[in-house]
């Protein structure tokens, strides 16, 4: 695992975006894994902004999402499929048909978690997996004590990320209760990963996921025995880890 500490949140952002553009480039047909939340905005931002400069082109890039709330339309402002219309698709070019989000309105989650798991084998894998880190250690919707051992499936929100995530919502009964997120066992079928994490608010359970034990109580712990990961944090996300000597 790798470690690289920015300075502020900022610095993480352009430091995460190169590590994808470098992707992009070297490989234009890259499949790249996608997160939401408001940690990766600024990554995105960063992209965008390289993007409308000329120095990455999306033309031939495919995108799989790792999670979508259940129970939103994709134009319902909260929903991941607008979230990632409005800070990413919109305003660069990867074409529409290479954009794969997790349908969260289906009648069947079953077939539909199944064709998303075998949309990702046809397309032979994802190549970079960018994820954020939730406060409960969640990746995706991961929540703690998930099995290690599963793909694309609905889960049950904890109290807490429903909590955490009602700053979006307004108040925390407009939060949906379920949602369908890639399992641990997708994200580790990545060939690389890149978490990125900020502020000190996430100090400990970064802390946690990437010196603690692994256990599915902390379910990015999991990333500590995946061969390429990349951890791009500013110095707050790092502070007990550094105070405690750890890098
Ligand atoms: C949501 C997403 C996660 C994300 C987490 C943290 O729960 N499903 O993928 O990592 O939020 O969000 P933030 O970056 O806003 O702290």
């Amino acid at each position: 695992m790798k470690i690289m500490e920015a300075a502020d949140y900022k610095s993480m952002s352009r430091q995460a975006a190169n590590i994808i553009s470098a992707q992009v480039i070297l490989n234009p047909k890259s499949v790249l894994g996608l997160a939401t939340g408001s940690t990766p905005i600024g990554v995105y931002q960063q992209l965008i902004d390289w993007y409308r400069k000329g120095d990455i082109d999306f033309s031939s890039v495919h995108t799989f999402n790792l999670d979508e709330y259940c129970g939103l339309s994709p134009d319902h402002p909260q929903s991941y499929h607008y979230y990632m219309h409005e800070n990413f698709f919109g305003q660069v070019n990867i074409p529409q048909q290479n954009i794969h989000i997790p349908d969260g309105l289906t009648s069947d989650i079953t077939s539909e978690c199944a064709a998303y798991d075998k949309r990702i084998v046809l397309m032979g894998g994802i190549d970079l997996q960018l994820l954020g880190l939730g406060n409960t250690g969640h990746i995706g919707f991961n929540e703690p004590n998930e099995s290690f051992d599963k793909m694309t499936h609905p889960v049950a929100l904890k109290d807490e990320t429903i909590a955490a995530n009602s700053r979006f919502f307004g108040r925390p009964e407009d939060v949906p209760r379920y949602a369908v997120t890639m399992g641990i066992k997708s994200i580790m079928q990545a060939k690389k990963i890149l978490l990125v994490v900020s502020g000190e608010g996430k100090a400990e359970i970064l802390e946690k996921a990437l010196f603690g034990p692994v256990l599915p109580l902390v379910p990015a712990s999991i990333l500590q025995m995946h061969p390429d990961v990349t951890v791009v944090a500013d110095r707050e996300a790092l502070s007990l880890i550094r105070l405690h000597g750890l890098i």
